[in-house]
Formats: C-alpha cells, sequence, structure tokens
C-alpha cells in the first residue's frame, strides 16, 4: 500500500455525484448484504399479499445485485436507477450472466419506460435519498400508475433508530481489490438528516481521490404514513427488518408494501 492511501484531506479529493466513484467498488463495499436472502424476502412479502409476480420493476437497482437474484426466479426483472454509473455498472455485470435483466437509468419520480408490472421496488434506502415530501409523492404517482390493478410497491426505509444506534458518529475505512473508501458518517437530528461522506481512491485513476457527500432523510413512520395517505395506495403491510412482525421505530430498516387499490 503507498503513501496515497493514507490521505485522509478531504480537500484533495475530488467532489463527485453520489455513487459517480462509489459505483466503481459498490458491490464490494456491499458484499455483507445477502440479496439472494432479501430477493426470498421480498418474494415472500408479495405472496403474502397476493402476488406471485411475472413482471418486477425496480426502480433504484443500483448494481443490481438484487435483480440478478430475482431474475433466478423465472421471472421478468427491468430495472433502472438515478446514477448512471451504477447503471453501467449493473449492465457490466449483467454481460457475465445467463439471465437476462434490463437496465436503464431514470430517475424514480419521473419513470420512462412505458410498462406495467405486478411488483414495483425501491430498497436499501433509496427512498431515504428523497430529500422533500414531494419527491416521495411524485414517486409513489409515478409508480401507482406503472403498477397492474392490485400491483404492489415494496420499499424500505432506514429508520430513526438505525441512524442514533450506528451512523450518528461512525467511521470505517477499508481496502478492496477496486481501490479504497473511507465512509464517515453524521446524522443531523435537528434537520432529520443522515450525511455519509465517502472518500474513494481507484486503482484505475491512479492519484485521484473523489469524495461524495450522500444525504438521506430519515423519516418516522408517522411521517411516511402521512404521506402514504396523500396517495391513492392502500398500506396494507410494514415489516421490521427481514421478519414479518409489524414495522417498529425499533428497527434498523422498515419495509413497507403498498397496493394500488383495484377501482
Ligand atoms: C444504497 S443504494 C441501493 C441500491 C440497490 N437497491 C441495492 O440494494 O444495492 C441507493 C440507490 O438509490 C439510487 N437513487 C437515489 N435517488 C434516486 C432517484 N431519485 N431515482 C432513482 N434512483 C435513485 C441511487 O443512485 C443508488 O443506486
Amino acid at each position: 500500500m503507498t503513501e496515497r492511501w493514507h490521505k485522509s484531506d478531504l480537500s484533495e479529493a475530488h467532489p463527485a455525484e453520489p455513487y459517480e466513484a462509489l459505483a466503481q467498488i459498490y458491490d464490494q463495499v456491499m458484499d455483507h448484504v445477502d440479496y439472494r436472502h432479501w430477493a426470498h424476502y421480498i418474494l415472500k412479502l408479495a405472496l403474502l399479499h397476493g402476488k406471485e409476480p411475472e413482471l418486477i420493476l425496480d426502480v433504484s437497482c443500483g448494481t443490481g445485485s438484487l435483480d440478478r437474484a430475482l431474475s433466478m426466479h423465472n421471472l421478468k426483472v427491468l430495472a433502472c436507477d438515478a446514477s448512471l454509473a451504477m447503471i453501467r455498472r449493473a449492465r457490466q455485470r449483467e454481460q457475465q450472466k445467463a439471465q437476462q435483466v434490463l437496465y436503464w437509468c431514470c430517475d424514480m419520480r419521473r419513470l420512462s419506460l412505458r410498462i406495467q408490472a405486478d411488483v414495483i421496488l425501491s430498497l436499501y434506502d433509496s427512498m431515504n435519498y428523497l430529500l422533500e415530501a414531494d419527491d416521495w409523492i411524485r414517486t409513489f404517482m409515478e409508480v401507482h400508475r406503472r403498477l397492474n390493478p392490485s400491483g404492489l410497491f415494496i420499499f424500505d426505509i432506514s429508520t430513526l433508530h438505525n441512524s442514533l444506534e450506528t451512523f450518528a458518529d461512525y467511521l470505517h475505512e477499508e481496502r478492496t481489490s477496486g481501490g479504497y473508501y473511507r465512509r464517515t458518517c453524521y446524522f443531523d437530528a435537528a434537520a432529520s438528516i443522515q450525511y455519509n461522506y465517502f472518500t474513494i481512491y481507484l486503482h484505475n485513476t491512479a492519484e485521484m481521490a473523489y469524495s461524495e457527500v450522500h444525504r438521506q432523510r430519515i423519516r418516522s413512520l408517522e411521517q411516511v404514513d402521512q404521506l402514504i395517505s396523500q396517495t391513492p395506495f392502500k398500506r396494507v403491510g410494514t415489516y421490521s427488518d427481514f421478519s414479518l412482525k409489524p414495522g417498529s421505530e425499533k428497527a434498523d430498516r422498515v419495509h413497507y408494501v403498498l397496493q394500488k387499490r383495484d377501482d
């Protein structure tokens, strides 16, 4: 490891958009996540609410790990994400696989593909990236338009408990085969914003360091319910972490299942 790995001055780093540089090493950063288990869990929630989906759309797919796991279940998966860097990475990985997931770059607040899905997903804190109430409502309405009758929108949120207990003051550094990253986290409780700062050194960009600031709005379950109540969706379930227990403020993550009403 050379000296440059130990540089810690953020001012030397090139500011990048969220995931612009992180995309290169995202899969290594996330290698503790069991996406196959997550895919099973999502299909279990869907079944619990009466859906055996033939077509799933993931509107914040990242590098597509969950989508590849879902595609093993003999169903069609389409996936988009607002970050072009993440989509490029997802496409590169897709080429190594037999199952075909179609990826494209798109903001979930303005979905561009004219398809109707049985289940739409937005997972792993992606909804926390929507900072304003308006962003949530626009996303709900877009998703609603793209769902078949009685279709499900399944999303998760990272909770206040998770920010206070783990990410209020957090530092993690790691070397991966693609580079090195340092993540420092800070929770602004007054504004309910979780800040995640990444400093990233990539092997393929030699001396260049990148800094990314990720901002997530942390909402209470009550606030999320209040937003859902402004949409045509019916909330049919909330679940703590990866269990079938009701969603709770004591969980780190809560999964929501919303249903398009038949009318
Ligand atoms: C923590 S990553 C999760 C990615 C993926 N779901 C996973 O499980 O690995 C959050 C993702 O949300 C995406 N995202 C944030 N805001 C978005 C938006 N408005 N529209 C679509 N994707 C968005 C980011 O680009 C990023 O890929």
